[in-house]
């Protein structure tokens, strides 16, 4: 069977790329392995959100003396949670199946494997079939990394080690997790379980959590998390994982804490190896596909995107991405840029960010003027989170006088940064910004407030 587009992986770029090529009426067709949304609707974004939003509302029940409520008898039904997150991802894994229908986009669910180019196209083996496309587009993820550490291959194996795909269906809270890595993946579960009833214990190798978001937001965040309850070991490497705990290595020390379970959550690498992309060519990075601003590989009509090109493990970059690839075969000219892509820790207090920390400025040689307010600043902050102890941080260009970078801790930051990321993409001005008007109330008025300081 022959197509004008190939699609190998169904995840967000994949899934994303079909509609819109299947829209613009390119005979398309997906090839996923798995479950069409990919790692995101299936084991990673919406699973997480489901989860942290029960342990959110637990928490509101049990904690909300200071607004007034009490309540009595709370309790909290892991396996019902479970349960929840299952149908809210069959619902959604529904919704991409109808719309690539509706699109005329045919999925294959198989392992596509590249074999080769003719003058028809590419061949791509799937399933009992091999399929032929004029156009590639490489949308085949990442993986959980699992290092090297004596005892983690043996402890995944049997099941004591897990990686975010297996913690979200973990049928009983365990009552005592350890974390291997403080970074997005090891905060989300740190927060969760720690919500759930586990005795959750954090080993991050860096001296800080919450990899590269802000410094002073990062301290916040661990201090809150802290008074959670949650054990931090910073500067901390683990060395080996035994059958019932882990041993770790800090300040010259070595210790050995138990545990039910053991998160590893160090990364993701992107998925490049076994598709046959050696059979055309394909260069990579490192571990990752190679691509240019438009998405394009090295080999003609092959295009990659998402976690597999290794610039921004995100499934909202990865939906850009493959925008921009399927644009630039549709002969629309259009291009990735990568300075205003949000990012946020959907624990709870929130952590988003936009563009240029203080940390990069400084690494690019960038002039820029930093405002840090108190989210405080806010009346409906203040409104909704009694001692709460949010910041925003907004940083400008200091020869432009253009918005360069919005950072925060608070709720909802997650859905306020889209909103600085305009700015930001747009390269407003200060004197812009402060002609824009703000809702009243709302916790994003903090960027006006912060923006009047300059
Ligand atoms: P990550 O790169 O965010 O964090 C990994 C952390 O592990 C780092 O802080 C690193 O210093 C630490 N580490 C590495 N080796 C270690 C060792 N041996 N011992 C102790 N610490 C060690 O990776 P993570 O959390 O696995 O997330 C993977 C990807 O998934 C990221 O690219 C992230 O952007 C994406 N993701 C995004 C989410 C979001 O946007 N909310 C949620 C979950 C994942």
């Amino acid at each position: 069977m022959s197509y004008d587009l190939i699609v190998i992986g169904g995840g967000p770029a994949g899934y994303l790329a079909g509609e819109r090529a299947g829209a613009a009426g390119l005979k398309t067709l997906v090839v996923e392995e798995r479950f069409l949304g990919g790692v995101c609707l299936n084991e990673g974004c919406i699973p997480s959100k489901t989860l942290l939003h029960s342990a959110k509302i637990y928490d509101y029940a049990r904690f909300s003396e200071k607004y007034g409520v009490t309540a009595e008898n709370v309790a909290y039904d892991h396996a019902k949670v479970i349960k929840r997150k299952n149908k809210v991802v069959k619902t959604l894994v529904g919704g991409i199946n109808a719309k690539l229908k509706a699109y005329k986009v045919d999925v294959v669910k198989a392992t596509g494997q590249i074999l080769g180019r003719s003058s028809e196209g590419y061949q791509v083996a799937a399933g009992d079939q091999i399929y032929t496309g004029k156009r590639l587009l490489i949308a085949t993820g990442s993986s959980a990394i699992i290092p090297p550490i004596p005892g983690a291959k043996e402890g995944f194996e049997a099941g004591f080690v897990v990686t975010n795909r297996e913690i979200l269906d973990l049928e009983e809270v365990p009552k005592s997790l350890v974390v291997i890595g403080g970074g997005v993946v090891g905060l989300e579960m740190a927060s969760y379980f720690n919500s759930a009833g586990s005795k959750v214990t954090v080993i991050e190798m860096l001296d800080h959590i919450a990899g590269q978001t802000d410094g002073d937001i990062a301290g916040i965040l661990l201090k809150n998390y802290q008074k959670k309850g949650i054990t931090f070991h910073l500067s901390a490497k683990c060395t080996e994982v035994k059958s019932d705990g882990v041993v770790f290595e800090a300040g010259g020390r070595q210790e050995f804490i138990a545990a039910d379970k053991v998160l590893i959550s160090v990364g993701r690498r992107p998925n490049t190896s076994g598709i046959g992309l050696e059979t055309i060519g394909v260069e990579l990075e490192g571990n990752a596909v190679k691509v240019d601003e438009y998405g394009k590989t090295n080999v003609p009509e092959v295009y990659a995107a998402g976690d597999v090109n290794g610039y921004s493990m995100l499934a909202h970059t990865a939906y850009r991405e493959a925008e921009v690839c399927i644009n630039n075969m549709l002969g629309r000219r259009d291009t990735m840029r990568y300075n205003a892509i949000p990012a946020v820790i959907y624990t709870n207090p929130e952590v988003a960010g936009v563009g240029e920390t203080e940390a990069t400025c400084r690494a690019k040689g960038i002039d820029c003027e930093v405002v840090n307010l108190s989210m405080r600043y806010s009346g409906r902050y203040v409104a909704e989170n009694e001692g709460g102890d949010g910041i925003c941080k907004v940083l400008i260009n200091k020869k432009y006088r253009s918005v360069i970078g919005v950072h925060m801790i608070g709720n909802p930051a997650s859905e306020i940064i889209y909103g600085a990321a305009m700015l930001i993409e747009s390269e407003m001005r200060l004197e812009d910004v402060k002609e824009l008007v703000f809702p009243h109330p709302t916790v994003a008025e903090i960027i006006r407030e912060a923006i009047f300081e300059f």
